[in-house]
């Protein structure tokens, strides 16, 4: 007897092809004569990635110049004999002070307003009694809320005077996102900006961080897409306008390897070897991208 034919052609009730586990015929089959379903729809349906009208993109610039702002703050304060508490207690003040909510406070227990990370943290830090010595390097994590919307920026900065290893985690971490920010244009994909990001880090015989991605934010703290600072080219998600996300790549001058210390949020490198972070919040335009939280790397 002769076998019933495979067509190439979906049947409606078979799983739909884009990987949703919904039924072809809820999801992605279009009917005869139909429109054309808006993106803003498809990519929530099919990645339940929020794209940004130009409302919410302009409140969350304004959450990002806010941060900005923060940041210059913090560069004032920065120096050998502080605590990383002055830390959190200025950029707690000044962003209570300009309508805005740290968004740290209280996340998911998280029990400061800023994530302040020394040397061989990664990232998490819990601010405290820890004075700032010359020849450290510290990360600064902030992120507003203001109005509602999220900006999520970090910089590592050297405290007194770099030795050569601190000088060289830094500035291989500056520069992995300065490639990871280079493939953001409509057309790449999410995991472009994690191979360029990963090819560069290792190219310098350094190892970039696999537990901790950048994300999609804007509308809360994390939301999809998750952004391995790792991966395959032509992989993941491809690039639209109106997509917001971070990246933010932790590069470690040791193995990748990480362990979490007993308070449940500080990460540290497995062999105590150095760590260095930058992140932006940025904005896919037509053109390529703009950051939210722009500074010069
Ligand atoms: N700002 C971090 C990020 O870049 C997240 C910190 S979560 C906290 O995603 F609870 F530690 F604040
Ligand atoms: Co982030
Ligand atoms: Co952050």
């Amino acid at each position: 007897m002769k076998q019933k034919q495979k067509t190439g052609k979906i049947g409606r009730n078979q799983l739909c092809p884009c990987g949703s586990n919904k039924k072809y015929k809820n999801c992605c089959m279009r009917r005869p004569g139909s429109p054309p379903e808006p993106i803003e729809s498809v990519y929530l349906r099919k990645y339940n990635i929020r794209l940004k009208t130009p409302d919410e993109i302009a409140k969350i610039r304004k959450a990002g110049e806010l941060v900005m702002a923060t940041f210059r703050e913090v560069e004032a304060l920065l120096a050998p004999g502080i605590t990383t508490e002055a830390v959190n207690t200025l950029v707690h003040e000044f962003t209570l002070k300009h309508r805005a909510k740290p968004a740290p406070l209280n996340y998911r227990g998280f029990p400061k307003s800023v994530c302040v990370s020394v040397n061989e943290v990664i990232c998490h830090g819990i601010p405290g009694d820890r004075v700032l010595v010359d020849g450290d390097i510290v990360n600064v994590d902030i992120t507003s809320i203001l109005d509602g919307y999220y900006a999520d920026a970090n910089q590592t900065y050297y405290i007194g005077t770099p030795g050569p290893e601190a000088r060289k985690i830094v500035e291989v971490a500056r520069n992995s996102l300065k490639e990871g920010l280079g493939m953001v244009k409509p057309g790449h994909t999410v995991g472009d900006i994690g191979w360029a990001i990963q090819t560069y880090a290792e190219s310098q015989g350094c190892s970039v961080v696999r537990e901790f991605v950048g994300h999609g934010v804007g509308l809360a703290f994390h939301e999809a897409p998750q952004v391995p600072h790792f991966g395959r080219r032509h992989t993941g998600t491809p690039l639209v306008p109106g997509m917001v996300f971070t990246i933010e790549p932790m590069i470690n001058l040791g193995g990748h390897a990480l362990r979490i210390l007993p308070d449940k949020w500080t990460a540290v490198t497995a062999d105590g070897s150095l760590s260095a972070q930058f992140e932006q919040t940025v904005l896919v335009t037509e053109a390529g991208y703009e950051s939210m939280t722009p500074y010069n790397l």
